[in-house]
């Protein structure tokens, strides 16, 4: 069974509204309807019914950067899942290393996996972030920092609610740096993922399960990261915000395009 490659931008606190507008239309353009490859883009919150809006009529799935993990209520700022459902997002981002490691406060694992929880109740598609900092790399604990988040960040899940979650590899050291990781170290942490899963939920929906790396994706080097055997596509961040970079990675990943046996709903 093939997984469906999954090319995923996010915009994270970047644009305008009419310079996300802008680059919704250009990319609506730019994919076409009978593209094999599932692609979404992620912009700011404020913005996401604009670009619902530009992108009305493509193939181009809207996702939003993060969620709250309650579903109404007094919580001054924050979004729920149906919300984000009501205005046309059909995926979410949850455990960002941004909102792991940068955004005070820092979340941690436990409110990580109640907001994929809250998302996938709602009927979201999530994408999982993690991924280990370079003093986790240098020390031996990539995975161990992979297990643990994994572990923590799927608490509970079904594997029935499996094929509604993709996990975004995404090493700390390689965010907005330039510097990407290896295909040999892409590919080794996402096999460890997928025998992870395996173990978590059971191997045949850990089979389904997308496994996106991100990291300094960029034109010049997605064709060779897409092109090993467990990376199923890319959560892209600098390189999201311009069309052309953006449809170029996209473009590279059609030459890895596996046959669709299914995809997220
Ligand atoms: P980058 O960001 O492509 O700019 O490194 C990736 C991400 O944070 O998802």
């Amino acid at each position: 069974m093939g997984r469906k490659l999954f090319i995923a931008g996010n915009w994270k606190m970047n644009l305008s509204a009419a310079q996300c507008t802008a680059l919704a239309s250009d990319l609506a353009a730019g994919v076409q309807s009978d593209c094999p490859v599932e692609v979404a883009v992620c912009p700011p919150s404020v913005y996401l019914s604009a670009v619902h809006a530009a992108l009305d009529g493509s193939v181009i799935r809207l996702g939003a950067q993060n969620v709250y993990c309650e579903s109404s209520g007094a919580f001054t700022g924050q979004i729920s899942p149906a919300m984000l459902l009501d205005i046309g997002c059909r995926y979410v981002i949850v455990g960002h290393s941004e909102t792991r490691h940068t955004i005070e406060p820092h979340e941690d694992d436990a409110l990580i996996n109640r907001k994929l929880l809250a998302a996938l109740a709602a009927g979201l598609n999530v994408i999982l972030c993690i991924g280990e900092t370079l003093d986790q790399r240098e020390q031996g604990r990539t995975e161990s920092v992979l297990d643990t988040q994994l572990t923590g960040g799927l608490a509970n899940l079904q594997s029935a609610s499996a094929q509604k979650i993709t996990i975004a590899y995404e090493p700390v050291w390689a965010i907005g740096t330039g510097q990407t990781a290896t295909t040999e170290q892409a590919q080794q942490a996402h096999a460890f993922v997928r025998t992870r899963l395996a173990a978590l939920l059971d191997p045949t929906a850990a089979n389904g399960i997308r496994i996106q790396y991100g990291g300094s994706v960029k034109p010049s080097n997605a064709a060779d990261l897409l092109a090993q055997p467990d990376v199923d596509g890319a959560l892209v961040g600098g390189a999201s915000l311009k069309a052309k970079d953006f449809l170029e990675i996209i473009k590279a990943s059609l030459q890895n395009a596996a046959q669709v046996s299914g995809t997220a709903g």
